[in-house]
């Protein structure tokens, strides 16, 4: 009988050592929060698919931001709700629009927050698609110019970056030659530029109200089978002047990551959507997980797949477990 001469178990003995080879870790630094505003007053009602996030109005933002701030979070991304949509998505780019009231708000309470918008139509069409319809069919190039024209005024409102997520071809570029057209060169772009046609979108547009009134997003987002597209995606993107660039959905897209990250060295984005939100909000209320250990597993997956930022429902719960040490000390 012979004994092994390597031991993986010699470094895993006790916390400390655990710690001190542990290659990957949590930072609340790495957390975006994604926050749902909707026009009228008083409003703060709880999405029922998404226990703990909310749709709140404006006059909500300020308390909304005290906590943010107070947990160490420093970015959030913004989603607009509002009372009309039309076929030109209007409320999008309008200069008094829900998002745009939101990122002023935001501003004149807490100037340092970083903040994200979430550049797209959907929200704002009638039928819920993410770009302009013409003869049934979302219209690439017409559309270009109302995500510029959506970037510019919340770059105008004062956003830190500005976050595309329709996936239309050449956005990037569009959207950035109109930036700097307009002075505003020094704002980032985080582009979601793998984005998946992915069922895990469900509750986000219950929440937004902005699923398709007829077809799907196939046609635009990419489709889930494909893992190598996600390359030219992120080379297109890049060239066009990107300066973050995302994965979405994460959890069933950790490979993509994994090779996002091999082949770029800006920071890589993973949006954890919000059906993976729903998903493990529902076991932990039903008591079959720990909720905590589950969601900090999945986070630091995030980074091992090579993630530097995670944009989260559950950023507060992550903040609020961090800073009471669950991490990494567990
Ligand atoms: C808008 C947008 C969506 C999400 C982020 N931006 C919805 C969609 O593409 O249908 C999804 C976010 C989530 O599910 O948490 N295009
Ligand atoms: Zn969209």
């Amino acid at each position: 009988m012979s004994f092994p001469i390597v031991r993986q178990r010699r470094l895993r003995r006790t916390p400390a050592l655990r710690r001190m080879v542990r290659e990957n870790n949590l930072d609340v630094n790495d957390l975006i929060y994604p926050l749902f505003i909707i026009e009228g007053e008083n409003i703060h009602e709880e999405i029922s698919s998404m226990p703990g996030v909310y749709r709140q109005s404006l006059d909500k933002l300020e308390a909304e931001m005290n906590e943010v701030t107070a947990l160490g979070i420093p970015a959030v991304i913004l989603f607009g709700i509002p009372e009309e949509k039309d076929e030109a998505a209007s409320g999008a780019y309008a200069t008094d629009g829900i998002v745009q009231e939101a990122i002023r708000r935001i501003k004149s309470t807490h100037p340092d927050m970083v903040v994200v918008t979430d550049v797209c139509l959907c929200e704002y069409t009638s039928h819920g698609h993410c770009g302009v319809i013409k003869d049934e069919v979302v219209q690439n190039d017409i559309t270009l110019e109302l995500l510029a024209q959506t970037a510019l005024s919340h770059a105008e409102a004062g956003a830190d970056i500005v976050a595309p997520s329709d996936m239309m071809d050449g956005r990037v570029g569009a959207i950035r030659s109109q930036l700097d057209d307009s002075g505003f060169e020094d704002i980032p772009i985080m582009a979601y530029s793998a984005k998946y046609a992915s069922a895990y979108f469900g509750p986000f547009r219950d929440a937004a109200d902005s699923t398709p009134a007829f077809g799907d997003r196939r046609s635009y987002q990419m489709d889930p089978a494909n893992g190598r597209e996600s390359l030219i995606e992120v080379d297109l993107d890049l060239l066009e002047g990107a300066d973050i660039v995302m994965v979405k959905p994460a959890l069933s897209y950790m490979d993509v990551i994994y090779r996002v990250r091999e082949v770029t060295d800006v920071p890589v984005a993973a949006y954890n959507v919000s059906g993976e939100y729903a998903m493990i909000k529902a076991a932990a209320a039903n008591g079959w997980i720990d909720e905590a250990k589950v969601v900090l597993e999945t986070m630091v997956s995030f980074k091992r797949a090579g993630a530097d930022l995670i944009l989260t429902y559950h950023a507060k719960d992550v903040a609020r477990w961090l800073s009471e040490g669950h991490w990494p000390n567990q």
